[in-house]
């Protein structure tokens, strides 16, 4: 049987910490056939929509995000780690296990009214992205989507970005965070 986007992705046993298994997609992304479907796959449920611009967050929904906008035919967005960002930014914060982070775009990155696709690898408790949403939203922007790769269900991403009214699509699911 052929090899599905899944199949791409390499489980590491205690990284970064003991009991962590991390979804490494490094593995996808040096395979042409893997990353390819991979973005193809991503893209499926957008088909004949409007999307004016796609929105990738740091670091990982870069590469994703510039290849699905080139796909597109849209330009490309980055909503960065606090204080990477050059220009006047918006921030907004979200809640890690321990503290909080803060994610920022570009005040000018969006105009009101834009349609955007929101990319990721990896949803996980929802808080990168929902903050994402949050930023996009703020500048007047209408998200259409999030996209990811992997989902891992039992960190409840998924409920909590479809309570903020987002569809959510994603390629895989991995048990055990
Ligand atoms: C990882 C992953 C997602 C985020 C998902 O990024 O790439 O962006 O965590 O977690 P959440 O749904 O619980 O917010 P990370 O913050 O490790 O940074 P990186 O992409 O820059 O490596
Ligand atoms: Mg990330």
């Amino acid at each position: 049987m052929s090899k599905s986007v899944r199949d791409y992705i390499r489980s590491i046993v205690d990284f970064p910490h003991e009991g962590i298994i991390f979804r490494d997609v490094t593995t996808l992304f040096a395979d042409a056939r893997g990353f390819r479907m991979a973005i193809d796959q991503l893209l499926t449920p957008y088909a004949g929509m409007r999307i004016d611009k796609v929105v990738g967050l740091e670091a990982r929904g870069f590469i994703i995000g510039g290849a699905v906008a080139h796909q597109l035919s849209t330009g490309f967005v980055p909503i960065r780690k606090k204080g990477k960002l050059p220009g006047t930014v918006i921030s907004e914060a979200y809640q890690l296990e321990y503290g909080e982070a803060v994610m920022e775009i570009h005040d000018d990155a969006l105009a009101a009214g834009e349609r955007v696709l929101i990319v990721d690898d990896l949803l996980a408790t929802g808080g990168t992205a929902g903050a994402g949403i949050t930023l996009c939203r703020r500048l007047g922007a209408e998200v259409v989507g999030c996209a990811f790769i992997i989902d891992l269900p039992e960190l409840g991403g998924r409920r909590l970005l479809e309570a903020m009214d987002m569809p959510v699509h994603v390629l895989c699911e991995f048990e055990g965070a």
